[in-house]
């Protein structure tokens, strides 16, 4: 079974190079043989690169990869998935699979719509929850790695068993959840950095050298999700928002600034859900007083 990327970036060259190096040594786990046909991309520049470095073969247009693959695999950036789309749904793809590997776009880019009459196809996409860095240095570290895959049975266990047998973890996530689901994402990791970043930044606003800050709050952070990972949400929940400690929450809003003021509300109301369920013995109207005041007042302007 042959596999064309189409978009010889970093998940692209990742991708192909970790496939390259497994199935040179090993079969599918039906016995067949997989190999990467090789690379087509906007630029002569990166498709070079990147079959280079796979030693693949190169194309150049999409007809040719389209004809020479079984598989594709289009690894362009998400807006460009649509144009790609659109470009080889007008070719001869029947009996294909189609797969993308974009975390906030489903396989519902692929519309059936699109295709000839008469033409069956497989698509699906498969998010790796994996930060990739670079081009060609990156794929050393991709080991284990989660794939958030949906859209049709048939391409999900094909694309799955391909990563499987390389060691990967394969969950399957609705196509109407895909959105929310990266999302989700998005809250792990791109907020947290945003989190820890805020609070580097008013520590060094305190007088703490950077290496102290960063002391501090990663005795901070990583105890805590420790305790998140092992013992859940509530367990982990601390602070003056769980002992409902209604003044020292209004010390610091006072000290904070607009930025850190909103950021610091948003998630106090995320917390007082966990602190309720973990204290429901406790009163906690007067913490979420302060925290919906704004609403309060808007309404009471409204009466
Ligand atoms: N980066 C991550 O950490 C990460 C993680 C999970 C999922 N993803 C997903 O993986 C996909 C690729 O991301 P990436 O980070 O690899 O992006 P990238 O490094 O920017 O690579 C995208 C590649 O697509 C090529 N391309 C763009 N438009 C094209 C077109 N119309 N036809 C052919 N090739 C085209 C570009 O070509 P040229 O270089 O030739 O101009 C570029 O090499 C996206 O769907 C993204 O959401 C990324």
């Amino acid at each position: 079974m042959k596999i064309g990327f189409i978009g010889a970036g970093k998940v692209g060259t990742t991708l192909g190079k970790c496939i390259c190096d497994y199935y040179d040594k090993h079969k599918s786990s039906d016995g067949e043989k997989i190999s990467v046909s090789g690379y087509y991309s906007r630029s002569i520049e990166s498709t070079s690169e990147s079959v280079h470095f796979t030693k693949t073969k190169i194309f150049d247009n999409l007809k040719t990869i389209v004809c020479a693959s079984d598989i594709l695999f289009i690894t362009t950036e998400d807006s460009e998935i649509p144009r790609v789309w659109s470009c080889i749904a007008e070719l001869e793809i029947s009996n294909k699979i189609i797969c993308h590997f974009s975390g906030s776009l489903s396989s519902d880019v692929f519309s059936k719509n699109d295709i000839k009459t008469g033409s069956f196809i497989s698509t699906c996409s498969f998010h790796p929850v994996f930060a990739f860095s670079d081009k060609f240095s990156i794929y050393k570290q991709f080991n284990n790695v989660t794939f958030a895959a949906e859209g049709d049975k048939n391409a999900c266990k094909t694309v799955g068993s391909i990563f499987s047998a390389m060691g990967h973890n394969i969950i399957s996530i609705s196509t109407e959840n895909k959105v929310r689901y990266h999302a989700a994402c998005v809250f792990a990791s791109n907020f947290l950095v945003s989190l820890l970043h805020t609070s580097e930044e008013m520590l060094e606003s305190c007088g703490f050298g950077q290496s102290e800050a960063l002391d501090l709050i990663k005795g901070l952070a990583l105890k805590n999700a420790n305790t998140y990972f092992k013992s859940g949400a509530a367990h982990s929940l601390t602070g003056p928002l769980e002992r409902a400690d209604v003044q020292t929450i209004k010390k610091h809003l006072d000290v904070l600034s607009k930025t850190e003021y909103d950021e610091y509300m948003a998630l106090s109301k995320g917390l007082l859900g966990i602190a309720r369920e973990k204290n429901p013995e406790r009163d906690y109207n007067s913490v979420e007083a302060i925290l919906y005041e704004d609403i309060i007042i808007l309404e009471k302007g409204k009466v």
